[in-house]
Protein backbone atom coordinates (compact mmCIF):
# COMPACT_ATOMS: atom_id res chain seq x y z
CA UNK A 1 0.00 0.00 0.00
CA UNK A 2 1.40 3.84 -1.24
CA UNK A 3 0.33 6.41 1.18
CA UNK A 4 -0.48 9.49 -1.69
CA UNK A 5 1.21 12.13 0.46
CA UNK A 6 -0.64 15.45 -0.51
CA UNK A 7 1.55 17.13 1.86
CA UNK A 8 5.04 16.43 -0.34
CA UNK A 9 3.36 16.81 -3.29
CA UNK A 10 1.79 20.27 -2.67
CA UNK A 11 5.14 21.02 -1.79
CA UNK A 12 6.31 20.23 -4.59
CA UNK A 13 4.34 21.56 -6.85
CA UNK A 14 4.43 25.22 -4.34
CA UNK A 15 7.93 25.19 -5.24
CA UNK A 16 7.23 25.19 -9.17
CA UNK A 17 4.50 28.19 -8.54
CA UNK A 18 7.01 29.93 -6.49
CA UNK A 19 9.34 29.78 -9.31
CA UNK A 20 6.75 30.84 -11.89
CA UNK A 21 6.10 33.97 -10.08
CA UNK A 22 9.34 35.04 -9.65
CA UNK A 23 9.86 34.21 -13.89
CA UNK A 24 6.76 35.82 -14.42
CA UNK A 25 8.17 39.08 -12.03
CA UNK A 26 11.15 39.60 -14.12
CA UNK A 27 9.32 39.57 -17.12
CA UNK A 28 7.46 42.37 -15.47
CA UNK A 29 4.85 40.85 -14.90
CA UNK A 30 3.07 41.97 -11.22
CA UNK A 31 2.47 39.55 -8.22
CA UNK A 32 -0.88 37.48 -8.47
CA UNK A 33 -3.24 39.02 -5.90
CA UNK A 34 -5.94 36.86 -4.10
CA UNK A 35 -8.76 38.49 -2.53
CA UNK A 36 -10.64 36.62 -0.01
CA UNK A 37 -13.69 36.70 1.74
CA UNK A 38 -14.53 35.01 5.29
CA UNK A 39 -17.97 35.97 6.68
CA UNK A 40 -18.51 35.03 10.36
CA UNK A 41 -15.73 32.95 12.40
CA UNK A 42 -16.24 29.35 11.64
CA UNK A 43 -13.30 27.51 13.13
CA UNK A 44 -12.81 25.09 9.83
CA UNK A 45 -13.27 28.29 7.52
CA UNK A 46 -11.09 30.53 9.93
CA UNK A 47 -8.23 27.53 9.09
CA UNK A 48 -8.86 27.11 5.19
CA UNK A 49 -8.58 31.15 4.55
CA UNK A 50 -5.35 31.05 6.91
CA UNK A 51 -3.78 28.08 5.06
CA UNK A 52 -4.24 30.01 1.50
CA UNK A 53 -3.53 33.15 3.09
CA UNK A 54 -0.50 32.22 3.74
CA UNK A 55 0.50 29.97 1.11
CA UNK A 56 -0.04 33.59 -0.94
CA UNK A 57 2.60 34.74 1.75
CA UNK A 58 4.84 31.52 0.75
CA UNK A 59 4.61 31.72 -3.34
CA UNK A 60 5.05 35.16 -3.39
CA UNK A 61 1.81 36.05 -3.92
CA UNK A 62 -0.25 39.30 -3.14
CA UNK A 63 -3.54 38.09 -0.53
CA UNK A 64 -6.29 40.52 1.02
CA UNK A 65 -8.25 38.86 3.56
CA UNK A 66 -12.02 40.84 4.15
CA UNK A 67 -13.31 39.93 7.54
CA UNK A 68 -17.39 40.68 8.11
CA UNK A 69 -19.59 39.71 10.65
CA UNK A 70 -22.46 37.59 9.86
CA UNK A 71 -24.89 40.07 9.91
CA UNK A 72 -23.71 41.48 6.97
CA UNK A 73 -26.70 41.19 4.31
CA UNK A 74 -26.50 39.78 0.94
CA UNK A 75 -26.48 42.65 -1.30
CA UNK A 76 -24.25 44.43 1.20
CA UNK A 77 -21.88 41.14 0.44
CA UNK A 78 -22.79 41.34 -3.04
CA UNK A 79 -21.10 45.34 -3.28
CA UNK A 80 -17.85 43.95 -1.47
CA UNK A 81 -17.71 41.11 -4.50
CA UNK A 82 -18.42 44.01 -6.96
CA UNK A 83 -15.59 46.41 -5.73
CA UNK A 84 -12.98 43.59 -5.32
CA UNK A 85 -14.28 42.98 -9.48
CA UNK A 86 -13.55 46.28 -10.42
CA UNK A 87 -10.31 46.40 -8.33
CA UNK A 88 -8.15 46.40 -11.23
CA UNK A 89 -4.80 45.12 -8.76
CA UNK A 90 -7.11 41.95 -7.66
CA UNK A 91 -6.58 39.04 -9.69
CA UNK A 92 -8.28 36.27 -8.03
CA UNK A 93 -11.62 36.27 -5.69
CA UNK A 94 -12.88 33.69 -3.50
CA UNK A 95 -15.70 33.46 -0.95
CA UNK A 96 -15.25 31.02 1.95
CA UNK A 97 -18.03 28.55 1.89
CA UNK A 98 -20.35 28.13 3.61
CA UNK A 99 -21.95 31.45 4.28
CA UNK A 100 -24.61 32.61 6.50
CA UNK A 101 -28.07 30.90 5.78
CA UNK A 102 -29.52 34.13 5.40
CA UNK A 103 -27.18 35.11 2.20
CA UNK A 104 -27.42 32.62 -0.52
CA UNK A 105 -23.82 31.35 -1.58
CA UNK A 106 -25.29 31.32 -5.46
CA UNK A 107 -26.09 34.84 -5.30
CA UNK A 108 -23.20 35.94 -4.24
CA UNK A 109 -20.71 33.85 -6.40
CA UNK A 110 -22.76 34.54 -9.19
CA UNK A 111 -21.50 38.20 -8.33
CA UNK A 112 -17.86 36.73 -9.01
CA UNK A 113 -16.35 38.28 -12.41
CA UNK A 114 -15.88 35.20 -14.07
CA UNK A 115 -12.32 36.00 -15.08
CA UNK A 116 -10.93 36.40 -11.14
CA UNK A 117 -13.53 33.19 -10.00
CA UNK A 118 -10.58 31.21 -9.07
CA UNK A 119 -12.18 29.04 -7.16
CA UNK A 120 -14.25 28.08 -10.14
CA UNK A 121 -17.77 27.92 -8.42
CA UNK A 122 -19.17 30.29 -10.89
CA UNK A 123 -21.61 28.39 -13.37
CA UNK A 124 -19.58 30.10 -16.23
CA UNK A 125 -16.29 28.21 -15.47
CA UNK A 126 -18.70 25.24 -14.12
CA UNK A 127 -20.25 25.41 -17.44
CA UNK A 128 -17.19 25.70 -19.73
CA UNK A 129 -15.45 22.75 -17.80
CA UNK A 130 -18.14 20.57 -18.53
CA UNK A 131 -17.85 21.49 -22.01
CA UNK A 132 -14.11 20.48 -21.88
CA UNK A 133 -13.36 24.44 -22.45
CA UNK A 134 -10.41 25.94 -20.79
CA UNK A 135 -11.67 27.58 -17.43
CA UNK A 136 -10.76 27.58 -13.54
CA UNK A 137 -11.08 24.28 -12.17
CA UNK A 138 -12.69 24.12 -8.80
CA UNK A 139 -9.75 23.95 -6.68
CA UNK A 140 -10.34 20.25 -4.86
CA UNK A 141 -10.38 18.36 -8.13
CA UNK A 142 -8.21 20.02 -9.67
CA UNK A 143 -5.79 19.11 -6.80
CA UNK A 144 -6.63 15.89 -6.82
CA UNK A 145 -6.39 15.62 -10.82
CA UNK A 146 -2.68 17.05 -10.09
CA UNK A 147 -1.76 14.56 -7.27
CA UNK A 148 -3.12 10.91 -10.10
CA UNK A 149 -0.92 12.83 -12.36
CA UNK A 150 2.05 13.76 -9.86
CA UNK A 151 1.47 9.66 -9.12
CA UNK A 152 0.99 8.59 -12.75
CA UNK A 153 -1.85 6.78 -11.65
CA UNK A 154 -3.25 5.87 -14.93
CA UNK A 155 -7.40 6.48 -14.59
CA UNK A 156 -7.99 5.16 -18.43
CA UNK A 157 -10.92 2.83 -18.56
CA UNK A 158 -10.82 2.24 -15.12
CA UNK A 159 -14.21 2.75 -13.15
CA UNK A 160 -14.10 5.06 -10.54
CA UNK A 161 -16.58 5.60 -8.49
CA UNK A 162 -17.46 9.30 -6.67
CA UNK A 163 -19.17 9.46 -3.58
CA UNK A 164 -21.01 12.79 -2.79
CA UNK A 165 -22.39 14.79 -5.42
CA UNK A 166 -21.65 18.73 -4.24
CA UNK A 167 -21.31 21.17 -6.82
CA UNK A 168 -17.54 21.80 -5.65
CA UNK A 169 -15.74 18.13 -5.19
CA UNK A 170 -18.11 15.18 -6.25
CA UNK A 171 -19.87 16.37 -9.45
CA UNK A 172 -17.19 18.11 -11.04
CA UNK A 173 -14.91 15.04 -10.02
CA UNK A 174 -17.01 13.19 -12.24
CA UNK A 175 -16.62 15.28 -15.06
CA UNK A 176 -12.66 15.85 -14.90
CA UNK A 177 -12.61 11.56 -14.42
CA UNK A 178 -14.08 11.25 -17.40
CA UNK A 179 -13.23 13.61 -20.50
CA UNK A 180 -10.84 12.76 -22.61
CA UNK A 181 -7.21 14.28 -21.21
CA UNK A 182 -4.85 12.83 -18.91
CA UNK A 183 -5.37 12.34 -16.06
CA UNK A 184 -8.93 11.12 -17.48
CA UNK A 185 -11.18 8.21 -19.81
CA UNK A 186 -12.58 6.61 -16.65
CA UNK A 187 -15.82 5.26 -16.47
CA UNK A 188 -17.57 7.40 -13.56
CA UNK A 189 -20.57 6.36 -11.38
CA UNK A 190 -21.45 9.20 -9.05
CA UNK A 191 -23.80 7.96 -5.76
CA UNK A 192 -24.96 9.71 -3.32
CA UNK A 193 -26.77 9.45 -0.07
CA UNK A 194 -29.82 8.26 -1.68
CA UNK A 195 -28.08 5.41 -3.60
CA UNK A 196 -29.09 2.08 -3.36
CA UNK A 197 -26.50 -0.90 -2.61
CA UNK A 198 -24.03 1.27 -1.99
CA UNK A 199 -21.33 -1.07 -0.92
CA UNK A 200 -22.17 -3.37 -4.02
CA UNK A 201 -21.35 -0.24 -6.26
CA UNK A 202 -18.56 0.65 -4.57
CA UNK A 203 -16.60 -2.94 -4.48
CA UNK A 204 -16.37 -2.87 -8.13
CA UNK A 205 -14.24 0.54 -7.91
CA UNK A 206 -11.03 0.91 -9.32
CA UNK A 207 -10.90 4.23 -8.05
CA UNK A 208 -12.82 5.48 -5.35
CA UNK A 209 -13.22 9.51 -4.48
CA UNK A 210 -14.83 9.93 -0.85
CA UNK A 211 -16.69 13.02 -0.59
CA UNK A 212 -19.81 12.76 1.40
CA UNK A 213 -18.65 14.77 4.58
CA UNK A 214 -19.48 11.66 6.62
CA UNK A 215 -16.81 10.70 9.41
CA UNK A 216 -14.90 6.90 8.46
CA UNK A 217 -18.43 6.27 5.97
CA UNK A 218 -16.18 3.89 3.98
CA UNK A 219 -15.78 1.02 6.06
CA UNK A 220 -13.34 -1.74 4.93
CA UNK A 221 -16.43 -4.27 3.49
CA UNK A 222 -16.76 -1.48 0.93
CA UNK A 223 -13.64 -1.68 -0.91
CA UNK A 224 -11.57 -3.98 -3.43
CA UNK A 225 -8.52 -5.10 -2.78
CA UNK A 226 -6.27 -3.46 -4.48
CA UNK A 227 -8.44 0.16 -5.28
CA UNK A 228 -7.02 3.63 -5.04
CA UNK A 229 -8.75 5.72 -2.18
CA UNK A 230 -9.03 9.27 -2.24
CA UNK A 231 -10.62 10.91 1.07
CA UNK A 232 -11.84 13.85 0.54
CA UNK A 233 -13.97 14.54 3.63
CA UNK A 234 -12.35 16.63 6.56
CA UNK A 235 -14.30 15.71 9.83
CA UNK A 236 -13.66 16.75 13.48
CA UNK A 237 -14.41 14.26 16.13
CA UNK A 238 -14.27 13.81 19.39
CA UNK A 239 -11.21 11.57 21.01
CA UNK A 240 -10.18 12.26 24.99
CA UNK A 241 -6.91 11.25 23.89
CA UNK A 242 -6.16 14.69 22.54
CA UNK A 243 -5.31 17.44 24.52
CA UNK A 244 -7.86 19.41 21.75
CA UNK A 245 -10.45 17.22 22.96
CA UNK A 246 -11.02 16.41 19.10
CA UNK A 247 -8.76 15.07 16.17
CA UNK A 248 -9.63 15.18 12.34
CA UNK A 249 -11.17 11.89 10.31
CA UNK A 250 -11.73 11.85 6.53
CA UNK A 251 -14.78 10.17 4.88
CA UNK A 252 -12.93 6.88 4.82
CA UNK A 253 -11.96 4.36 7.97
CA UNK A 254 -8.45 4.77 7.27
CA UNK A 255 -7.44 1.85 9.47
CA UNK A 256 -9.79 -0.89 7.84
CA UNK A 257 -9.44 0.58 4.33
CA UNK A 258 -5.85 0.90 3.77
CA UNK A 259 -4.25 -2.06 4.35
CA UNK A 260 -6.82 -3.11 0.99
CA UNK A 261 -5.49 -0.76 -0.79
CA UNK A 262 -3.03 -0.06 -3.21
CA UNK A 263 -2.70 3.57 -2.69
CA UNK A 264 -4.79 5.88 -0.11
CA UNK A 265 -4.74 9.44 1.17
CA UNK A 266 -4.26 10.61 4.35
CA UNK A 267 -6.72 13.12 6.25
CA UNK A 268 -4.62 15.46 6.77
CA UNK A 269 -1.90 15.66 4.75
CA UNK A 270 -3.79 14.11 1.54
CA UNK A 271 -5.92 16.13 -0.40
CA UNK A 272 -6.31 19.43 1.93
CA UNK A 273 -2.71 20.44 0.66
CA UNK A 274 -3.31 19.35 -2.96
CA UNK A 275 -6.55 21.89 -2.87
CA UNK A 276 -4.57 24.99 -1.94
CA UNK A 277 -2.51 24.07 -5.29
CA UNK A 278 -5.45 24.48 -7.25
CA UNK A 279 -6.24 27.57 -5.87
CA UNK A 280 -2.82 29.21 -6.47
CA UNK A 281 -2.30 27.91 -9.61
CA UNK A 282 -5.57 28.87 -10.49
CA UNK A 283 -4.85 32.40 -8.94
CA UNK A 284 -1.70 32.55 -11.04
CA UNK A 285 -3.44 31.95 -14.35
CA UNK A 286 -6.01 34.75 -13.70
CA UNK A 287 -2.99 37.18 -13.31
CA UNK A 288 -1.22 36.08 -16.13
CA UNK A 289 -4.68 36.03 -18.13
CA UNK A 290 -5.35 39.55 -16.64
CA UNK A 291 -1.89 41.04 -18.04
CA UNK A 292 -2.54 39.23 -21.75
CA UNK A 293 -6.25 40.95 -21.80
CA UNK A 294 -4.60 44.38 -20.99
CA UNK A 295 -2.18 43.90 -23.53
CA UNK A 296 -4.51 43.67 -26.22
N1 LIG B 1 -15.52 25.54 1.56
C1 LIG B 1 -15.10 24.26 1.53
N2 LIG B 1 -14.21 24.09 0.52
C2 LIG B 1 -14.09 25.29 -0.09
C3 LIG B 1 -13.31 25.75 -1.19
O1 LIG B 1 -12.56 25.02 -1.85
N3 LIG B 1 -13.45 27.06 -1.51
C4 LIG B 1 -14.29 27.88 -0.82
N4 LIG B 1 -14.37 29.15 -1.22
N5 LIG B 1 -15.01 27.49 0.21
C5 LIG B 1 -14.91 26.19 0.57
Amino acid sequence: MQILDGSFVSAHIKEQIKQDVINWQAAGGKKPHLAAILVGNNPASEAYVGHKVKSCAELGFESTLLRFNTDITEAQLIDEVKKLNENDDVDGILVQLPLPEHISGDAVILAIDPAKDVDGFHPISQGKMMLGQPTFLPATPYGIMLMLEHYGLDVAGKHCVVIGRSNIVGTPMTILLSRNTNPGNATVTLTHSRTKNLAEITRQADIIVAAIGKPKFVTADMVKDGAVVIDVGINRIADATKKSGSRLVGDVDYEGVAPKCSHITPVPGGVGPMTICGLMKNTLLAARQKASVAAE
